[in-house]
């Protein structure tokens, strides 16, 4: 056998084994959901939408022939990665990052179609995730979302979100979003 071949053995050996460890992890923890609680929480938090400048956190990634045109910017789509705050203030404590894609899918009303991840990195949820899909008509107050899912701690999550704009500063080109998230995990 070549030195290659060795080093590719030896390299995917090292790939089968991690990925058997995690598997197990995996394996045993469903293996239980049966026993497990359905735990129920209420999640608070912000997020801060930096829309313009170098460091926006929201970018166009692609628009239609008609967005420029559009009064609800329909076509556009956009690919955000804005920071999760615990209170409306840029220095409160950072939770984490809302990363995703949201989509102008409205032609007569501003609405959003989009699949956004919650990635907690501190807090008690530090290393979960949180999935949540659908349709955000944001010009709207109470704007209901659904929580189609989650990873780490919030395995198999479900439920709702409710989100509202809570400020918006024209000069910094600054959103900042109100979420509270009410879901049940395993
Ligand atoms: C952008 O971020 C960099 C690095 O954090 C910072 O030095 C710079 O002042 C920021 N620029 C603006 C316009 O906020
Ligand atoms: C979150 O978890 C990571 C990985 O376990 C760890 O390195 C990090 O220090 C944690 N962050 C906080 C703020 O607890």
């Amino acid at each position: 056998m070549d030195k290659f071949c060795t080093i590719l053995l030896i390299s995917s050996f090292f790939i089968a084994s991690t990925h058997a460890t995690s598997s197990k992890e995996a394996e045993k923890w469903f293996k239980n959901v049966p026993h497990r609680k359905e735990k129920f929480v209420k999640l608070h938090f912000y997020i801060q939408d930096a829309l313009g400048g170098p460091n926006a956190t929201i970018w166009e990634v692609a628009r239609a022939q008609v967005t420029a045109n559009s009064p609800t910017s329909f076509g556009q789509v956009r690919v955000l990665d804005d920071l999760i705050i615990a209170e409306p203030d840029h220095n409160s404590k950072k939770l984490g990052r809302a990363q995703g894609l949201i989509a102008s899918a409205g032609l007569h009303e501003s609405s959003l179609t989009m699949n956004i991840n919650f990635v907690f990195m501190a807090g008690p949820y530090n290393g979960s995730t949180l999935c949540i899909a659908g349709w955000n008509p944001i010009e709207r107050v109470n704007r209901e979302l659904p929580v189609i899912g989650g990873t780490g701690i919030l395995r198999m999550a479900r439920g709702f979100s409710i989100s509202n704009t809570y400020s918006y500063d024209p000069i910094k080109d600054l959103g900042v979003l109100e979420y509270t998230v009410y879901v049940s995990y395993f």
